[in-house]
């Protein structure tokens, strides 16, 4: 990697198997464009979808393939390569491969220098869509998540395998974005000529928390609460759309990843914690999830067996951590904004006032849910703003218009903590 383009952030590059890995092709050139040194390991699965040749030339660098080759190791050994890189980046990430990583495999180079770094890790996921929700999946993701790895993707939509779902390498632009924003200083300059970022928020990062968790019961049941997502991912985008860097924690939900932000999917409450705590520290968090209050105590690892005029089996559940109640706790990670959700049918700004107390939280957010107001996976909300000076009730208006107006409140809180009535740690 040259020394100018050293300056601006290095980043390994590990292309697994996968037939998106021709939009890696793309995102090197981008990366390539802002000023960023980027360097190919090639797995064998990878390499039936892009040449060495291909990566080589738009790299402008030499392209790894095997550990075993002795000329690779004595050029460079596979310490050596993830020593002179800024940030690892693995994408396409194959099954296969966050499988190895969860499990600590080295049996190539790619899985090797996985092992051996101690740089920060950007997965970028793709395969089947069955692949992706197949539980094993999802767990070494849990794993991966709770050891720091960051993920973007995958996006969800038509597959090349004919099915639709979760399970698409998110578009070059957005990986490139997502890789930028994490070379951080080092590529700040680059980040800024490839994506200004713009707003009263920028330089402020913000976690969001959205959609239901499920809650297992065996590889394929499960119990979760009802939450279309639409809020939190409104609220989410808002915040990037005001500059924030932003990282949306996500249950299962059916909506596309926002572009432009680092989405990290989960599924049940342990993990959606794990995966705040991993994006800490930030300035702002907001908990829109619908998290479930309980988890199935003792998950079956096969599918539970319907027994003809037998007792249905008996659930015993475990109380779920309480992520916005965790993260509003004081200590030196705390962000100085934290905003909580209620969800009410009935004395909508008493009980937000007191849920706000009793979560240690700055802000809360309460909905009507009543019948007859639609605003479970509606498009439209009624919220009442309880801050330490008070209960304010918005107009009802669609979730979009909560987001934008919240992001804005947000905002001027920073601009001037004394005014907008947050109780928390003060903002600098
Ligand atoms: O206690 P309740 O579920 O009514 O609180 C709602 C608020 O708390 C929401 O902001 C929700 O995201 C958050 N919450 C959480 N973790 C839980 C339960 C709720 O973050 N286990």
């Amino acid at each position: 990697m040259s020394e100018e383009s050293a300056a601006r952030g290095r980043v390994l590059l590990i292309v697994s198997g996968g037939i998106a890995a021709y939009k890696v092709l793309e995102t090197i050139r981008r990366l390539k464009q802002a000023g960023v040194a980027v360097r190919c390991v090639l797995t064998r699965g990878g390499a039936e979808f892009v040449t060495p040749l291909s990566l080589q030339a738009l790299s402008e660098d030499r392209v790894y393939t095997d550990l075993f080759s002795l000329t690779d190791e004595s050029e460079m050994g596979h310490i050596e390569l993830s020593r002179q890189a800024d940030l690892v980046v693995v994408a396409p990430a194959s099954a296969d491969l966050l499988a190895k990583m969860a499990a600590g495999l080295a049996d190539d180079l790619a899985a090797t220098v996985l092992l051996a770094t101690d740089k920060p890790v950007l997965v970028a996921p793709a395969m089947n869509v069955r692949m992706w929700e197949h539980p094993a999946t999802q767990d070494n993701l849990a794993t991966l998540i709770r050891r720091g790895v960051s993920l973007i993707g995958p996006n969800e939509g038509p597959m090349a395998c004919g099915e639709y779902g979760p399970g698409r390498l998110v578009e070059p632009a957005d990986l490139a974005a997502a890789i930028l924003r994490r070379l951080g200083a080092g590529a700040g300059e680059a980040e800024e000529r490839a994506q200004p970022a713009a707003g009263p928020l920028a330089g402020r990062k913000a976690l969001v928390t959205s959609g239901p968790t499920h809650e297992p019961i065996d590889p394929v049941r499960y119990i979760a609460n009802r939450s279309s997502g639409r809020q939190g991912h409104a609220i989410a985008e808002a915040l990037a759309a005001l500059g924030a860097e932003v990282t949306l924690v996500s249950g299962p939900t059916h909506l596309p990843d926002p572009p432009g932000l680092a989405t990290v999917r989960i599924e049940s409450a342990e993990e959606m914690l794990a995966a705040c705590r991993a994006a800490l520290p930030v300035d702002i968090a907001v908990c829109a999830a619908a998290v479930a209050d309980w988890t199935v105590k003792a998950r079956g690892a096969a599918k539970i067996k319907k027994q003809a005029g037998g007792p249905p089996p008996a659930l015993e559940l475990a109380e779920n951590p309480d992520i916005l109640k965790t993260l509003s706790a004081p200590g030196a990670e705390r962000p100085a904004l934290v905003v909580g959700f209620a969800a009410e049918t009935e004395e909508v700004a008493q009980l937000g006032a007191k849920k706000r107390a009793r979560k240690g939280c700055d802000w809360i957010l309460a909905n009507d849910v009543s019948e007859g107001t639609g605003t479970f996976g509606g498009d439209e909300n009624t919220v009442t703003l309880i801050t330490a000076e008070g209960a304010e009730p918005w107009p009802t208006q669609t979730k979009r218009a909560v987001a934008a107006r919240l992001a804005e409140r947000i905002a001027a809180h920073f601009e001037d903590p004394s005014r907008t009535g947050a109780a928390g740690k003060a903002a600098e």
